[in-house]
């Protein structure tokens, strides 16, 4: 249970800091997410330490979890902000982020993003490309107003991970060769409204290796270097998020590992340090609870059927990722079975484990689906007409709604029939 430090049985059941989520689920209904605030904050403490020796600007990357008051505990820890999209923006403002502090990235932004970005005066805009940066000339001169902007590098760096998450190699669509990104910051020399104040990379998430960052920060502090002789200055480099969790081996390094390759590269520059991590922070302080409502038996397997689906918690279905299942009460003399845990929707893609060894299960027995803290409610969706779960954030003994479950009339609520 390494690897979820706050969740852990007393009597035979499982808690989540003080709380038995046995309760909890009796309380709130399944399925639920649970989020445990220590974790996060400890992970964050972590994080500040670890890159403590150097200017440091840690922008959590919204997209992880972005439920307003994981965001809001955030911004009042100090937080940064990487955002993709205009609702992200709104979000981390209506949770008292501060605009300064958001960088917003992601490869295709709209017009109407981008003049909001640059009317709220955010920190920066990443850019991926030389049209994006020609649109953001335009809407700056037409509002009259400055933007700060850092090219996004693609370093052709592979991070060994799943291939939907890797976005550093030179295939991917994300970021701008150093090739290509030289002449644009030429062109950005004494502009008027754009202000090339930073440089960006992002290889990729789920790395669990210290070299692909060090191969990613190499190459871009030769740009840096280049950059600099065409008399731009840049204030800080932001290298992104990616650093892996545990999700069954032991494999997720500390921050200080990462810290030891970068800060020495800080260390007496005067660029600060900016990194965008997301699950890092957030994913091990999470579970999805969910009750098995049927077991069903066929000549080939055993299924566990379980209330909550790939709706909920997409990544097995989308990645094959491996979570692992913790029954929240143990039960002594149960014999070990192995099962196929699968969801209610019409898709045999609807699993959250397959062929997982465990002791037997029986209707009505609650299951955990850990390290799901990060890239699970933020990508759950209402496929089926099923209802999103509800959300709680656990603080010691205390029990925090931070979302409820979708109220049923809530899923059609802004469709139209036809007069
Ligand atoms: N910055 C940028 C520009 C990103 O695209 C991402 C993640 C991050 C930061 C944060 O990366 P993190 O520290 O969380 O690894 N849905 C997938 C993960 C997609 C990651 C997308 N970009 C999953 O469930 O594994």
């Amino acid at each position: 249970m390494n690897q979820f430090p706050e969740y852990d049985y007393r009597q035979d059941t499982l808690h989540v800091e003080n709380v038995d989520l046995a309760a909890l689920a009796l309380q709130y209904g399944t399925p639920c997410y649970v989020y445990s605030k220590k974790h996060l904050q400890s992970q964050w403490t972590a994080l500040c330490e670890a890159f403590g020796a150097v200017d440091f600007l840690p922008c959590y990357a919204v997209k992880a979890n972005s439920n307003i008051a994981i965001l809001q505990m955030l911004a009042d820890w100090g937080a940064g902000f990487d955002i993709v999209s205009l609702g992200e923006m709104e979000r981390v403002m209506a949770a008292g982020g501060e605009a300064g502090k958001i960088m917003f990235s992601g490869v295709a932004k709209r017009e109407d993003e981008l003049r909001k970005a640059i009317h709220c005066q955010i920190g920066c805009i990443n850019v991926e490309s030389e049209f994006e940066l020609q649109r953001i000339g335009s809407i700056a001169a037409e509002m009259e107003m400055p933007v700060n902007v850092s090219l996004r590098i693609n370093p052709d760096v592979n991070p060994k991970t799943h291939p939907y998450i890797a976005t550093g190699l030179k295939e991917s669509k994300f970021g701008i060769a150093s090739e290509t990104a030289l002449p644009l910051y030429r062109s950005l020399l004494n502009h008027a409204w754009v202000h090339p104040v930073g440089i960006d990379c992002h290889i990729g998430s789920q790395i669990v290796e210290t070299q692909p960052y060090a191969d990613a920060a190499q190459h871009v502090f030769k740009l840096v270097a280049e950059i600099e002789s065409l008399g731009i200055q840049l204030q800080h480099i932001d290298l992104g998020g990616g650093f892996g969790i545990n999700y069954d081996a032991d494999q997720a390094l500390p921050f200080s590992k990462y810290a030891d390759v970068l800060t020495p590269l800080f260390t007496g520059t005067n660029y600060q340090l900016v990194l965008e991590p997301g699950r890092s922070l957030i994913g091990n302080a999470g579970a999805l609870i969910t009750s098995v409502e049927y077991i069903k038996e066929t000549d080939s397997k055993s299924f566990a059927l379980v209330d909550a689906a790939m709706n909920d918690l997409l990544r097995p279905a989308l990645y094959d990722a491996w979570h692992s299942l913790l029954p929240v009460h143990k039960v002594s003399g149960r014999a070990e079975k192995t099962y196929d845990i699968v969801g209610p929707v019409c898709e045999s893609g609807d699993f959250f484990a397959r062929s997982r060894v465990m002791s037997e299960l029986g209707a009505g027995d609650l299951l955990a689906v850990m390290s799901a803290g990060a890239y699970a409610m933020s990508m759950a969706s209402n496929y089926n007409s099923r209802q999103r779960p509800c959300e709680l954030l656990v603080d010691n003994d205390q029990v925090h709604l931070i979302r409820r479950r979708d109220a049923l009339e809530e899923l059609w609520s802004n469709e139209l029939t036809l007069c």
